[in-house]
């Protein structure tokens, strides 16, 4: 089965402090962005890549993106004001005839090959539309109302943290974000689209290391684990 990833990196990285848009950080020697692409360049399903960024990093991903990839196809478009609608353009820019479809965050540089290849087998093997890298939760989730009030607490045994990548079958996941279009739906994770549609989606084990780097302390341990410091 052919395979596109999708990679959304035109976040302004705002919760970071920093001026450059996190993906574009350099760490021991290269980009966020390309540490987090390289992960993905030995797959073997992978047929093409496309990069969702913002106007002024087209040229600079484009660049990283061919450095890393060889014989896949390789595309870079606008990505949108959310990440939702960075996906949504990157989707309409993606091949038709791809069967599955990954969506990774440039800002998750940890995720590991082996992760990646579990969950193209569960996706392949199992009667699901789509498949998630997960972990369950450390901490006991609260439920809360707009007064900060605790409305609820989910059972912490079935509350799982979800990661990416998150690989769908391609129509199901077309499917999922036309009708999150349509409907004006937002959601903060691509699954909750297609779980909206009825889709199944399994969490597939992952590891804590699998961080998204959001705010400072993330990036102090992106260094300790790049690059020792
Ligand atoms: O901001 P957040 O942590 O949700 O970002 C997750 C990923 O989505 C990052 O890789 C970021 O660059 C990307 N993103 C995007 N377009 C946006 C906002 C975020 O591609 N408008």
């Amino acid at each position: 089965k052919h395979l596109t990833l999708v990679v959304p990196a035109a976040g302004s990285g705002s919760r970071l402090g920093e001026d450059i848009p996190k993906p574009y950080l350099t760490i021991a020697g290269k980009t966020i962005l390309e540490h987090t692409l390289l992960k993905f360049r030995d797959i073997n399903q992978l047929r093409e890549i496309v990069i969702s960024t913002s106007d002024q990093y087209l040229d600079q991903t484009r660049e990283i993106a061919d450095a890393v990839f060889n014989t896949q196809s390789v595309k870079v478009i606008r990505g949108g004001d959310e990440r939702q609608n960075s996906v949504m353009n990157a989707l309409h820019s993606a091949s038709g005839s791809t069967d599955f479809v990954a969506i990774h965050d440039a800002v998750r540089p940890f995720v590991k090959k082996t992760q990646i290849e579990n969950c193209l087998v569960k996706l392949d093997s199992e009667d699901v539309d789509g498949v998630v890298l997960a972990v369950p939760a450390k901490d006991t989730i609260k439920e809360i109302g707009s007064d900060n009030l605790i409305e609820r607490t989910p059972d912490r045994s079935k509350v799982w943290l979800a990661q990416t990548p998150q690989i769908f079958k391609k129509e199901v996941l077309m499917k999922a974000y036309q009708n999150a279009a349509e409907s004006g739906v937002k959601g903060t994770d691509d699954s909750s689209l297609v779980e909206r549609i009825g889709g199944r989606v399994l969490v597939v084990e992952g590891d804590g290391d699998n961080f998204k780097i959001t705010f400072p302390l993330d990036l102090r341990l992106a260094n300790i684990m790049l690059s020792g410091r």
